[in-house]
């Protein structure tokens, strides 16, 4: 933690590091409160960089022991060392070898950065710059170097000691109950790739033979006793291999791979060359602590932090700006590996509902940021879902423009020019414009303009002359530093649906057939004329969600009826009952505003009906089609003057009138998808267990007994923890007798595991009830709770924030306060958890008055609080800044 005021770094400003690294050996003696660390770096000067140049290396918090040039201890006057810089003012101006020692206390690093201790277990997290933490460094990605690792500690503490890349020694060392082991890693990684493991761990062992009849071997740390758990990330990663050599051609190249899934971690997990380091959250699963969407993730995790060893390690960013080049293409290639997977269209729609439900939110409020930003203060906060989930937008609109043969052509390219260096957004997109002869000098503008476009599309049919006419503008608003836009590339992947549901040829006057049905937008305002169409027709527009855009279209309720019962194209299908939807419910909201009655649309409750009787549909699309757009999703339509308490009613009102208006075929649905067997975390069957649970919280939801007697019985007849869970979560949004009695059941069963106590930490902060703020502050004062857990936090504190949308929006802003009170406390322990929770103020501006005022006092007094670390100021003053 950086508590000075950091100057702001600027892409602008690049410049190619004055020095290299060719080798590191690391020689790291483990010890609870003091960890010596020596380092030997092969430095030389950077033929690339201008002459003669000081000898500039980062640190944080670090305490020098001794440092060495060529051998020989350097005069103190050669050298200043501070905590957080060494420097060398006048180094040799040729190769020379530096052996720096350091000393760290990792029990004392309750950051979570750097070397630390997750329970007793020693670990390191070093992205993006937790490396100067543990030595001094040139702790900068273009910086790639071989390295080499020793470990030592007490063989008692530390029996398992791992670090990047091949085994080449280990033992005992003589006359002490201590061991070593050293670990090299052949391929040049930057620093923030690098890690070490130490601690008393348990593992399962398989194997995969590459497409090249290479053998891997393949490990998974667990602490003892939860080896059992681990078996189905083995699965994940084996899938994940052979996807990646399938799908992209890539191979791993390490001769081990490991994952070590430890109990305190920032983040989900982390793509260490050959070490991955995973929150636990993300590796232990059974049938009766993870819930489908638990299996689910960790399918994703495992997945992503796997395909990082060629997209982020093989090739790496040239500086943090670059993040999106290894992040939103891995969560591209992690989302394409979920869709081959599972279902494809059912993917797409959870995808969709994220970004919207994130980047959306983010692009629309004070913290909007180019997906390629240009300037930062903190990069941890530049982790965001701008950075990844449109960063993956990003790269899947050139897919859909290229086509699956021009995008590999590019993706082979970019591998076979970048691999072992450390590259930019240009040189990524210039694979694909020379593998393509595709000029992509406008679609670069995705990089830089922040903010959502906003399509608007007038459709109009001539009878006489045959022609369907799609008139089309697209807008781009002014967001925080870019008040001036310029037209994006935006890839329409459109249908014309004749009345009986068939998809009509695509023929565009003097232009031809649109090739895979995609029209290309380049200007403020063009017009499409689609030729011998026979009659009127429906248009389905973005398609796939070809494009991360809000669309506006001359639908009317008729079309969008028409689209969810018939268009061809699945996501389609689900957007329009959600456009349904949505209009309604914001409709409705206004007229509670206004003190109006609300309306119902019975038209929409028989395109549901027909959806769930539609046996064609698979159970998880179904499911998808009957979860109406959540509070949060309504907020966001609304855009201004949100009143999260009357979302909730016009939310509640529809569920119910869903529930009693589609009574019987979703009690039938459940009957039917109420299979017994044992439990498999399998696509269909998680889906099939979806919409049983969708029908039994929708039949609650109309607010009978008996739905209620039904949640009760499933909860304690479960064998497993989905159904246990989603029947839990539907009693906990009623306040029945049940209710609590399950909730002191769960605790009974799981209180000694702490991942599912999690589960009831978060369930409780998310009761849409005035009394949830004193049942959360209780909670924090609960034994299991801990703010030195970035699980527990998020869990508790996290969910409070993020799923309670009236509770943390209380109109006398106590909930407000008590996160800024939690943010204070645990600032100075753990900034970077501390300003992911601030980021829940990122929407105050579009609270109704009352609220804005009551949301704003709290961002003030937290930007007034005495010692605030970088990381929270970043986050506080950029959501003050006046819009
Ligand atoms: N490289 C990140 C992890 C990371 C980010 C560590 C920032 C430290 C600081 C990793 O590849 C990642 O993206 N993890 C995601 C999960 C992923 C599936 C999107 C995470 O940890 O949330
Ligand atoms: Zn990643």
């Amino acid at each position: 933690m950086r508590t000075d005021q950091d100057q702001p770094v600027r892409l602008a400003d690049y410049q190619p590091p004055s020095w290299l690294v060719d080798t590191v050996a690391l020689d790291v003696s483990l010890h609870a409160t003091a960890t010596r660390v020596r380092a030997t770096l092969k430095l030389k000067p950077n033929p690339a960089a201008r002459a003669a140049a000081p000898l500039v290396l980062d640190g944080d918090g670090l305490a020098l022991q001794s440092i060495t040039l060529d051998g020989s201890p350097l005069p103190a006057e050669a050298f200043s060392a501070t905590p957080d810089r060494l420097t060398i003012a006048q180094p040799p101006q040729r190769p020379f070898t530096l052996e720096i020692e350091t000393l760290v206390d990792p029990t004392a690093n309750t950051q979570l950065s750097g070397l630390y201790r997750a329970g007793a277990t020693y670990c390191t997290q070093c992205e993006a710059e937790g490396f100067r933490r543990i030595t001094y460094f040139l702790d900068r990605p273009d910086v790639m170097a071989v390295y080499t690792t020793r470990v030592e500690a007490e063989k008692s503490e530390a029996p398992v000691l791992l670090a990047n890349g091949n085994l080449v020694e280990s033992g005992d060392i003589p006359g002490t109950s201590r061991h070593f082991a050293v670990w090299h890693d052949p391929f040049p990684k930057p620093s923030y790739l690098f890690a070490l493991v130490g601690g008393a761990l348990g593992h399962i062992e398989d194997s995969f033979v590459t497409m090249s009849g290479r053998r891997i071997v393949l490990r998974i740390y667990v602490e003892p006793g939860k080896e059992g758990r681990a078996g189905f990330a083995m699965e994940a990663l084996k899938r994940s291999m052979r996807w990646d050599e399938q799908a992209f051609g890539r191979e791993y190249d390490l001769d081990i791979f490991m994952i070590v899934a430890v109990s305190a971690f920032n983040m989900g997990a982390m793509e260490n060359k050959g070490l991955n380091v995973f929150n636990d959250k993300y590796v232990l699963a059974s049938p009766e602590t993870a819930t489908d969407t638990d299996y689910a993730s960790i399918d994703a995790i495992i997945a992503h932090e796997y395909f990082h060893n060629w997209t982020g390690d093989r090739i790496t960013c040239r500086d943090w700006f670059q993040l999106c080049l290894k992040e939103g293409l891995t969560v591209f290639r992690d989302q394409e590996y979920t869709a081959d997977q599972r279902s494809r269209p059912v993917k797409r729609i959870a995808d969709v509902r994220a970004l919207r439900a994130h980047q959306f939110v983010e692009d629309a409020g004070p913290l909007a940021h180019p997906v390629r930003p240009e300037v930062y203060r903190e990069i941890n906060n530049f982790y965001t879902a701008t950075v990844y989930e449109k960063g993956a937008e990003i790269v899947r609109m050139l897919k859909t423009m290229l086509g699956a043969q021009g995008f590999r052509a590019g993706m082979d390219l970019y591998f076979q020019r970048h691999d072992g260096h450390a590259a930019t957004v240009e040189d990524f997109i210039a694979c694909f414009a020379d593998a393509t002869g595709t000029d992509l000098s406008q679609f670069m503008r995705w990089y830089r303009q922040a903010g959502t476009p906003e399509l608007a599309v007038t459709m109009s049919y001539d009878a006489k002359a045959k022609t369907c006419t799609l008139d089309v503008t697209q807008m781009l608003r002014p967001t925080p530093g870019q008040p001036d836009k310029e037209p994006m590339v935006i890839p329409l992947a459109v249908g014309l649906l004749a009345p009986d549901g068939r998809d009509l040829p695509l023929t565009r006057a003097n232009a031809g057939p649109v090739e895979r049905g995609v029209a290309v937008l380049t200007r403020p305002a063009e017009t499409l004329v689609f030729t011998d169409v026979p009659e009127r027709p429906v248009a389905s527009l973005n398609r796939g969600f070809s494009a991360p855009i809000k669309l506006t279209a001359n639908l009317t309720p008729d079309d969008l009826r028409f689209l969810a019962a018939h268009d061809t194209d699945p996501f389609n299908r689900w957007q329009a009952l959600q456009t349904l939807a949505s209009t309604l419910l914001t409709d409705n909201v206004t007229a509670l505003r206004a003190g109006r009655s609300m309306r119902t649309d019975p038209g929409l409750i028989d395109a549901l009906r027909a959806i769930l009787a539609d046996p064609a549909l698979e159970p998880a699309f179904v499911a998808q089609a009957l979860a109406m757009p959540s509070e949060a999703d309504i907020a966001r339509e609304l855009g201004k003057d949100v009143d999260p308490d009357a979302i909730f009613a016009a939310r509640t009102a529809l569920r119910a009138t869903i529930g009693d208006a589609l009574g019987s075929p979703l009690r039938e649905a459940y009957r039917r998808l109420s299979d017994a067997g044992p439990y498999s975390p399998d696509a269909v069957s998680a889906g099939r267990r979806s919409l049983k649970n969708v029908a039994l919280d929708l039949l609650a939801a109309s607010g009978g007994s008996a739905a209620i007697a039904l949640a009760a019985r499933q909860y304690h007849s479960a064998d497993n923890m989905t159904d246990r869970m989603a029947s839990i979560t539907t009693l906990s949004q009623h306040p029945v007798r049940e209710r609590q009695a399950a909730i002191d059941d769960f605790y009974r069963r799981f209180e000694s595991d702490p991942l599912v106590i999690d589960k009831w930490f978060a369930l409780q902060a998310a009761i849409p009830e005035a009394s949830t703020l004193e049942r959360v502050r209780e909670l924090s004062r609960h034994p299991a709770f801990s703010l030195g857990n970035p699980n527990r936090v998020r869990s508790l504190v996290g969910a409070f924030a993020q799923a309670n949308q009236t509770q943390f929006n209380r109109p006398d802003g106590a909930g407000y306060v008590f996160l800024g009170d939690t943010v204070l406390a645990l600032d100075q322990r753990n900034p970077q958890v501390a300003s992911r929770l601030m980021t829940a103020f990122r929407s105050w501006r579009a609270l109704e008055a009352g609220r804005r005022a009551k949301a704003e006092a709290e961002l003030r007094r937290v930007a007034a609080a005495a010692s605030l670390s970088t990381d929270v100021r970043d986050i506080v003053e950029r959501s003050l800044a006046p819009a």
